[in-house]
């Protein structure tokens, strides 16, 4: 069974940019360096490095070539229009030649290495085509950066006469493929490693990538359920909504759901540390905004926090750097100790400030941001309740302005965190094509020969029949960074620029959506209906690309 708006959904052919139509020519740009760092990169990638941008147009011939086999991985965070990369992938190899195969790697990155596959064939993916979610094969968070696992990958990959393995992933997931194809590269192995750049937090973009897939739908769907909240409490008028949401440490969702939906306070880590604040200026930032509309008789309002604020704050950013130094110790990582113990054991070798800091937070918080990490050392800041922490602090320091003569209203709160609600959205028009043409693209980077590779689909602003398709080499987006206390080469991740057009366009109107009533309500994503509801970019991309 499946629901109504699905049965219809798979009916709707995905648009592809005219270069990808019919037989396709590659155009090679100049070599390229990497964004810093040029020469640890290169010496690290000597056979992925300085390898041309490639464009494709159209050739204007048929293009055939001999069966090859594919291998597909669907890696990290959910993001809408997965489906659609694996279903336009698909389609592409097999326009190239009938016989071409498949194969999905089961739940992530391990999949490969556990040799867990099945063949995705037309029947499984056309139930699949247009829909959220990564359900189609799962996903996973396996780091791939061990020798032993690249050989026990190639194991299966030799066997299943793959020729190319797709990697659908954020920033982490794409330094490990572009690792990987490295690997093969210097070992002769003829197979060849092409990303794909996913993530609903948008922080995978650069000059090349103008947004990373499910960006779009994912905040949409946040904008509809900020909305919703909005016209409640714009009803109601007695809650103080205090919403977190999801995207790491970048604040791209929160900027852009902000511009989608005119709050009160939106909250940008990336100001938050250039201008060096702290929690308290935070938190009287927003206690001004309440008192002033209290002032007007409106005790409502809404606030919208980045779920990586509190990694931004700088004293904090102090901690958690000489945090991952300690915790990446031998001594750290070795024994078994309770979590309780574990903290003990780290606040011993903190340095003055840092144990000062961290000892001022609220224990659950402290011991989160103490000892929590994914694998690839990341903070997880969606387990931190941010939004509980500042309408605490707030509501303490309301109390005292009041007893100031500086407050005079109610101040009665509800907290929320939209993350897991928008990643498996069904793609909006906009991540179907391009997601669409994401993985249709790979599979002519594939049939190039190509590896070390970035799928990239540009001008997508303009419709998308004048969208660009091509590649740009995974070395060129990386720098080095400290990682669990070594120097590691990674794709540089784009964090929110606050003299980019969003931030500036956002900055110029806040003060007065701080006092007065602003919202917007967009409304659920539309399929159908009028461009103007159905096939509008995020403001972010529309401004960025202004
Ligand atoms: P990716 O970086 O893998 O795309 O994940 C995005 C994200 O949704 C973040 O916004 C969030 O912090 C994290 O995943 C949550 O991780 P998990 O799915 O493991 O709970």
């Amino acid at each position: 069974m499946i629901s109504n708006l699905q049965k219809e959904r798979a009916a709707y052919q995905p648009k592809l940019p005219k270069g990808l139509q019919g037989g396709v020519v590659a155009k090679e740009g100049k070599p390229t360096q990497s964004v810093a760092d040029q020469e640890d990169i290169k010496a690290l990638f000597p056979n992925t490095y300085g390898l041309p941008v490639i464009e494709f147009e159209q050739s204007g011939q048929t293009q055939n070539v001999a069966p090859f086999n594919v291998g597909v991985i669907l890696s990290g965070g959910q993001a809408p229009g997965g489906h659609n990369v694996i279903s336009g992938l698909f389609d592409g190899i097999k326009s190239l030649n009938a016989d071409s195969k498949l194969y999905g790697f089961l739940m992530g990155p391990g999949g490969l290495v556990d040799h867990k596959y099945i063949e995705l064939t037309s029947d499984i993916i056309d139930e699949y085509r247009n829909t959220g979610g990564f359900d189609i094969i799962g996903s996973g968070r396996t780091k791939l950066e061990e020798e032993s696992q690249f050989e026990s990958g190639i194991q299966i990959l030799r066997q299943l006469n793959i020729k190319a393995l797709v990697i659908i992933g954020g920033d982490d997931s794409n330094t490990n493929a572009c690792v990987l194809a490295e690997y093969y590269a210097a070992k002769n192995y003829g197979v060849q490693v092409i990303g794909c750049p996913k993530t609903i937090d948008g922080d995978l973009k650069n000059e090349q990538i103008e947004t990373s897939f499910g960006f779009d739908t994912a905040c949409k769907t946040y904008s509809e359920l900020i909305g919703n909240i909005q016209r409640d409490c714009n009803s109601s008028r007695k809650y103080w909504h205090f919403i977190k949401l999801m995207g790491r440490s970048a604040s791209h969702i929160a900027l852009e759901c902000a511009l989608q939906c005119q709050p009160n306070i939106c909250l940008i880590s990336e100001e938050v540390e250039a201008k060096n604040l702290s929690l308290d200026d935070i938190v009287e930032q927003i206690a001004k905004s309440v008192a002033a509309r209290a002032a007007q008789g409106n005790n409502y309002g809404t606030v919208l926090i980045p779920e990586g604020l509190i990694e931004f704050i700088p004293a904090i950013k102090r901690l958690i750097a000489e945090l991952n130094d300690v915790l990446s110790t031998e001594e750290a990582r070795s024994a078994a100790r309770s979590r309780e113990e574990q903290l003990d054991f780290v606040k011993t070798h903190l340095s003055a400030d840092n144990l000062m800091t961290l000892e001022s937070l609220p224990d659950d918080v402290a011991l989160q941001l103490a000892l929590d990490r994914d694998p690839h050392g990341n903070v997880q800041v969606s387990l931190i309740e941010t939004e509980k922490l500042l309408s605490r602090m707030v509501s303490r320091k309301l109390n005292q302005m009041r007893k100031d003569g500086k407050y005079n209203g109610k101040f009665t709160t509800l907290h929320h965190f939209f993350g897991y609600e928008g990643r498996c959205a069904a793609p909006s028009n906009y991540d179907a094509d391009y997601c669409y043409s994401l993985g249709f693209n790979a599979s002519r980077l594939i049939a190039n020969g190509k590896t070390g590779y970035m799928s990239i689909i540009r001008n997508t602003t303009a419709p998308a029949a004048e969208w660009i398709a091509g590649g740009v080499p995974i070395t060129m987006m990386m720098n080095m960074e400290k990682r669990s206390g070594k120097m590691k080469p990674v794709i540089r991740k784009a964090l929110v620029e606050l003299d980019g057009a969003p931030f500036r366009t956002f900055a110029s109107k806040r003060d007065e959506w701080a006092v007065n009533t602003c919202y917007l309500y967009p409304g659920p994503i539309q399929y159908w209906g009028p461009s103007a509801v159905c096939d509008q970019p995020t403001k972010t991309l529309a401004l960025e690309q202004h």
